[in-house]
């Protein structure tokens, strides 16, 4: 059974990965200018324009000292090295930024000697208006630095600052729109367990960019124009890794890496400890860089399985300097599938050494091979404390106004200068400096848990360091006599469904409640963390909407939960493959209203807020009168500080409803709740499951698909056919865009779950009642005439908002009944 679902997960993610291949980023600005140069130049396929084009981005006066006429050069120079321009006073390119976001700045540098301007002595500063990125710069080889910086207005200034009496020059410059995904907010932390946030912000310096175990990829076959270069320079011991390449096997699966991220000529490579022939193998595979003592610096590790031909087979560790910071690392559990690329981001701490070790080893877990692998790194050193990426030079805020500014375009001869190898020579650039020794406490942070996930639930389940006690609510206990009777022996035929706990029968009290039971495996140790955290979940939170936890039994190592029975089961048993009647639209949206009440107040109703962490159609029930109750709270955790902590935080959910950014940073917020929820939304508009691999490759997931067509402004050609004429368009609308703002790739801009709530609320207004004014004009926060509870939230104070949602989910408190329920039990079972 596990292996039907591998199977169907791999070819699932294969289709996936087809799909992605289409996809190809085209950049909303692109500058490339070729300095100097009378002409149009093309390199790998873009085109660098002349100088004369660029030249109207300059501020400087343009005080033309040499001629722009091309002399002979060798075929191996890249033609962007045959022209430079030359810089004798402040002078500034101003582009205008048509997408505000994380942009690319790469200055290629190319030095020769043109008239009096010697550029091998050329001495500089080159920087942004937030950001400097070089200063008392000078470069003896040919080489292109790369950084990216965030712009957050419609302009970017880059100004070149010659240091007394010298000059300035640059041969060829891009600045080019970085996909937003590329750089999220968040990484791990390498010696702290709280994650570190804000690289938003943050100007990064690429110090290395590596293809582990695989040559060099050039601009031309990557997919954002970057260079990769192979990793025989930095290994400390060649004889200690073997070279990989498999680049059929990648497999691009929805909530790991993308083609952007890194192509598949990357993730295709490795390079892996070679141990085959010593199975008692026990030795580091480690690479050395060069860094800037005093910068953090940010590590992105490529990972790639394409040496194992079985899940569960490869387990490694992996180390910055001398901490360890992924722990038996088991790559086939993230997605069940081998091969899936996936990529790891982690922040060190300032850099004390003008060295960065990384290296991989085998894991000390029992039984498995000594191996290790590593399909590429990326290293970007970040800015410091003040906006600067080098430890010299500040932001001059002062402007440029008082300088002379020249600026000179020269071409010349670069004909005997042996061949250059652009890539070969990238990321060599590197300073001496003294070296600091500190040594470091180590200290171990281990974000990956081993224990292997089955079932439809993705990773582990188990997380040690649970603490939940059972002793606070013995109250619960119920005797497991009693829930023999009630579900008439545990009879198969009561069986009302088979989740990864267990299985769940139907059953009814001696005093004629009905109730749902639910029982552990009793053997699965897995379970018992999930199943105390869901006791102490559901003995804490009383909602309306929020299934009912009546009590349980762990009498004889048993797991059972007893819960209220809903009679019309799940939502997801009502929108599609059950045959049961279609429901309406307002019933849906009721629907979607109750359960994000549930979960808004699983968010906020208490002084931590609790994170489902698995939100899906089968995990909202709905009662006689097809009320929504939130239910299965095994995952659940309370707030983003419990993992501080916590040990384990493997990614759990459920596939299809994964958040993206929680997928890749394993940092938990309500936010990939809100995400989930999203999916869902799509779910009860189109009817149809959130994974479907007998769909063609582009509607396979409900998610991507949805949203091309919710961006096309077209939602309503895929909803599902029995809501046709029965949904109002601006309802429609309405629906989508809060779907579509749920499910933002980041999770500072998704909405919270009150927001989703609101909404949704407004939504079944739109459906409702005819709202008064031009509903184009209003569709995101103004509303006309709505009922009355509605019009209390909609005062336009925010924190009124909040307030008011405060009290209506204390309101919905129905701790009453509980008790009620609760006191019956006692009663009739006579404890
Ligand atoms: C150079 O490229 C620009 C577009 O970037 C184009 O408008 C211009 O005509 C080209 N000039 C030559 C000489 O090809
Ligand atoms: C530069 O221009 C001068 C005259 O203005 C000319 O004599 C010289 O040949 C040119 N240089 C090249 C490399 O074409
Ligand atoms: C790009 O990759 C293909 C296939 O690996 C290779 O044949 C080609 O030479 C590469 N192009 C460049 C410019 O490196
Ligand atoms: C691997 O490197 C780490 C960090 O430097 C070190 O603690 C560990 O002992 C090394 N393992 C082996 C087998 O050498
Ligand atoms: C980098 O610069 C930004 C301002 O642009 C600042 O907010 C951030 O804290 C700096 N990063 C570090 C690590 O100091
Ligand atoms: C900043 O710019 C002003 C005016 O251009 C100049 O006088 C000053 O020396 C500059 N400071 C630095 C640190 O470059």
């Amino acid at each position: 059974m596990g292996c039907k679902v591998f199977e169907l997960l791999f070819w699932v993610s294969s289709v996936l990965c087809l799909a992605c291949f289409a996809r190809a980023f085209t950049p909303a600005d692109n500058y490339l200018i070729d300095c100097g140069s009378p002409t149009n130049t093309t390199v790998g396929g873009r085109l660098f324009m002349a100088d004369i084009l660029a030249s109207k981005l300059l501020s400087a006066p343009k005080n033309v000292i040499g001629n722009t006429s091309k002399a002979v050069t060798s075929s191996d120079d890249s033609p962007l090295y045959q022209t430079a321009r030359i810089f004798t006073g402040v002078s500034k390119y101003a582009f205008s930024i048509s997408q505000r976001g994380r942009h690319w700045i790469r200055l290629y540098f190319y030095p020769f000697v043109y008239a009096s301007y010697d550029m091998n002595l050329a001495k500089f500063a080159v920087s942004t208006e937030n950001h400097v990125l070089l200063s008392s710069f000078s470069v003896q080889a040919p080489l292109v630095k790369e950084f990216s910086v965030d712009v957050t207005t419609n302009s970017l200034a880059i100004t070149f600052s010659p240091s007394e009496n010298s000059f300035a020059f640059i041969n060829a410059l891009e600045v080019v729109s970085v996909p937003d995904q590329l750089i999220p907010d968040g990484a791990k932390s390498v010696k702290s367990s709280v994650g570190f946030q804000g690289l938003m912000w943050q100007a990064l310096e690429t110090v290395a960019r590596v293809n582990m175990g695989g040559p060099t990829v050039s601009v031309e076959n990557d997919t954002l124009w970057r260079t990769w270069v192979p990793d025989q320079h930095f290994l400390v011991e060649n004889n200690l890794a073997l070279s990989i390449s498999n680049t059929r096997a990648v497999n691009y699966v929805a909530g790991g890496s993308t083609q952007e991220i890194a192509p598949n000529s990357v993730y295709g490579t490795c390079t892996r400890m070679n141990s085959l022939s010593d199975p008692n193998s026990n030795f580091n595979v480690t690479w050395v860089f060069d860094v800037d003592p005093g910068f953090q610096y940010l590590l992105r590790f490529h990972f790639c399985d394409i040496v194992s031909n079985a899940l569960n087979q490869l387990y490694f560790n992996v180390f910055i300097d001398s901490s360890m910071v992924v722990q038996d690392l088991d790559l086939s559990t993230l997605f069940n599938v081998l091969a899936a690329a996936y990529y790891m981001d982690f922040v060190t701490e300032s850099a004390a050494s003008n060295k960065l070790r990384v290296s991989i080893g085998p894991s000390d877990l029992r039984g498995t091979y000594p191996d290790a692998i590593l399909n590429g790194l990326e290293i970007m050193k970040m800015n410091n404390s003040d906006g600067s990426l080098t430890g010299l030079g500040t932001v001059n805020t002062s402007g440029s106004s008082s300088k002379k500014k020249v600026s000179a375009i020269v071409g010349v001869s670069v004909g005997v200068v042996s061949g250059v190898l652009l890539a070969g020579v990238l990321f060599m650039f590197c300073r001496k400096r003294k070296r600091l020794a500190r040594h470091r406490q180590s200290k171990t942070w281990i974000p990956i848990s081993i224990n292997g996930g089955t079932s439809h639930t993705m990773g582990s389940k188990y997380s040690k360091g649970t603490t939940a006690s059972l002793n606070s609510n013995t109250g619960y206990r119920i005797p497991f006599l009693a829930v023999q009777e009630a579900t008439n022996n545990f009879d198969e035929s009561w069986v009302i469904g088979i989740g990864g706990f267990g299985k769940v029968y139907k059953g009814e009290l001696n005093d004629g409640t009905k109730v749902a039971v639910k029982r552990g495996n009793p053997w699965s140790q897995q379970g018992l963390a999930e199943f105390q955290t869901e006791i102490e979940m559901l003995s804490q939170f009383r909602h309306r909407h929020l299934v009912s936890l009546i009590g349980y039994c762990d009498e004889k190592n048993e797991m059972i939960l007893i819960y209220e029975y809903m009679e019309n089961g799940t939502l997801k048993s009502h929108l599609y493959g059950s045959g049961h009647p279609s429901l309406s639209w307002k019933q849906r949206l009721e629907i979607c209203v109750g359960a994000a009440r549930g979960l808004h107040y699983l968010h906020t109703g208490y002084a931590k807020a609790v994170i489902h962490r698995d939100v899906k159609s089968a995990n909202i029930l709905l009662d006689e009168n097809l009320m929504a109750k939130v239910a299965d709270f095994g995952l659940s955790k309370t707030g983003p500080e419990i993992d501080q902590t916590h040990v384990s935080t493997a990614v759990k959910g459920s596939f299809g409803y994964l958040d993206p950014e929680y997928f890749r940073r394993q940092q938990l917020t309500e936010k990939s709740d809100v995400y989930s929820f999203g999916v869902v939304l799509l779910e009860v508009l189109c009817a149809r499951p959130v994974i479907d691999p007998t769909l063609p490759r582009e509607m396979v997931n409900l998610a991507e698909w949805a949203m091309k067509w919710q961006k096309r402004g077209q939602l309503e050609q895929i909803i599902d056919p029995n809501l046709t004429g029965d949904i109002r368009p601006n309802s429609l609308r309405k629906f989508g865009e809060t779907a579509e703002k749920c499910l933002a790739d980041i999770g500072v801009n998704r909405p919270s779950m009150g927001d989703v709530l609101w909404n949704l609320e407004y939504a079944l207004q739109l459906q409702e009642a005819v709202v008064r004014g031009d509903p184009e004009e209003n569709s995101t926060n103004m509303i006309g005439e709505l009922s009355p509870q509605i019009k209390n939230f909609s005062e336009l104070d925010p924190t009124a908002f909040s307030a008011q949602f405060e009290v209506s989910s204390v309101d919905d408190l129905s701790g009453v009944s509980m008790s009620k329920v609760f006191s019956q039990l006692l009663k009739s079972e006579g404890r």
